[in-house]
């Protein structure tokens, strides 16, 4: 069996650049750091569907300039690098390690997924000190495309040799988790927040967890 991991949002929080940007700019933080979030998914889709593939890295920084334009903050170049650099040592969520710990278990393929980079995948969670929970880190790079595009489960199922019945998408991101689901992967939605609700679509994930170590209990 394969368990593979969404990693921002999910393994790792990027909220945690809410602190540089609070410095920075303490009233509209906040408001700041939820359109950049919401604009750097948003051009992760529109990039997938028109084909126009760039590093994840660039979506990131391309959204916090919009997004800062927005709200008419004025962050100088020297403070977006430095809000940007935050995003490469950003932490563990509380409950990771002990859950991924929980899971060390030889039939148990854990790999690290995401549309992050590898490099910068690999970096962060090395970061965090998690990375060698997992056999393998797998990125969208491979593919030049995005979640939830149906080739980059595909590239997934295809990178662990294992059966698409047999392999579990981890991840607080209901587009990924419906994306898995409709590309005939097994899901786990981790709902981090009561205010997260998944999307009425026709597609339900197969088991739904508020902390990472639940996930034990399933298997
Ligand atoms: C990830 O792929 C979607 O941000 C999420 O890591």
């Amino acid at each position: 069996m394969t368990l593979a991991f969404d990693v921002y949002g999910t393994l790792i929080d990027p909220n945690a650049v809410f602190q540089k940007l609070t410095e920075r700019i303490p009233e509209k933080a906040q408001a700041v750091m939820d359109l950049w979030r919401a604009k750097q998914l948003e051009y992760t889709f529109r990039r997938g569907l028109m084909g126009k593939y760039v590093d994840f890295a660039v979506c990131t920084r391309q959204a916090l300039r919009f997004s800062c334009q927005t709200f008419e903050v004025n962050l100088s170049d020297a403070d977006i690098e430095a809000v940007l650099a935050q995003y490469k040592t950003l932490p563990a969520y509380a409950d990771v390690h002990t859950g991924l710990q929980a899971l060390r278990d030889k039939d148990i393929q854990l790999v690290a997924f995401s549309n992050g980079s590898k490099a910068d995948v690999t970096a962060v969670l090395k970061h965090a000190q998690i990375l060698d929970f997992f056999k393998r880190v797998i990125s969208v790079e491979a593919v030049k495309s995005f979640k939830p595009n149906p080739e980059v489960y595909e590239h997934l199922v295809n990178s662990t040799h294992a059966d698409r019945s047999n392999t579990y998408l981890i991840s607080s991101n209901s587009f990924d988790v419906l994306g898995a689901k409709a590309a005939g992967l097994k899901a786990i939605w981790l709902q981090r927040s009561d205010k997260q609700i998944m999307d009425f679509w026709e597609w339900t994930p197969d088991h739904v967890v508020h902390q990472l170590n639940e996930i034990r209990q399933l298997f």
